[in-house]
């Protein structure tokens, strides 16, 4: 039956998904925009691997993922999904404005997590080369990322090269 609470409507275009990762993917595997109902999909379970999540309710849910929606040309969160509908891969683009580079847009990688069970597979590098083509397709001129050194290589794999030194402030 269709469902009708929008509960599967994406948080960004669809047509912004690479149709060659789509191909490249394992068989019964696919690539798409998040969705609210990704909460009963194992959506926050997949970011675990990454760090602490917290627990998450529904309602507090809802709320943030209308708050990204609400900014659909902003924020592109993805997931890569096994044949039975499970999250087993996810990652972040988000997109900065700025003055300088002529009005240029920065891409901002975030939040990249395969499922422990499931890496290897080259998802990781899937979901990378997914953001690079949202990034692309929207317009930015570059996408950067933090990374551990123990990620290095795999982020090399991406194409990514080490650029500058990460600082940060926590409050
Ligand atoms: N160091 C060196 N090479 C690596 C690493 C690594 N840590 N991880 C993977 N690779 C290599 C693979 O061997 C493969 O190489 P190949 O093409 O020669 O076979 C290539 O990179 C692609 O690997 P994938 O199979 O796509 O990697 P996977 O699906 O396992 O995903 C990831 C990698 C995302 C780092 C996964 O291990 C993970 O979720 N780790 C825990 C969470 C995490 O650390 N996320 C990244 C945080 S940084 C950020 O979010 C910006």
């Amino acid at each position: 039956m269709a469902n009708t609470n929008g509960d599967s409507d994406p948080l960004f275009s669809p047509t912004l998904i690479s149709p060659t990762v789509l191909s490249a993917l394992p068989e019964g595997y696919t690539c798409r925009p998040l969705q609210k109902s990704d909460y009963h999909a194992g959506f926050l379970d997949v970011l675990r691997v990454l760090t602490k999540v917290g627990d998450i309710s529904e309602e507090g849910w809802n709320e943030r993922y209308e708050w990204m929606r609400g900014r659909n040309d902003e924020y592109f969160l993805l997931c890569v999904v096994n044949g039975e509908g499970k999250v087993v891969g996810t990652g972040a683009l988000i997109v900065e404005r700025k003055f300088i580079h002529n009005l240029g847009l920065v891409g901002h990688i975030e939040d990249i997590a395969v499922a422990k069970d499931q890496q290897g597979k080259k998802l990781g590098l899937r979901i990378i080369q997914a953001l690079d083509y949202v990034a692309e397709n929207v317009g930015c001129y570059k996408s950067i990322l933090d990374c551990s050194e123990a990620n290095e290589g795999f982020y090399k794999k991406c194409e990514f090269s080490r650029a500058g030194l990460q600082m940060a402030h926590y409050y």
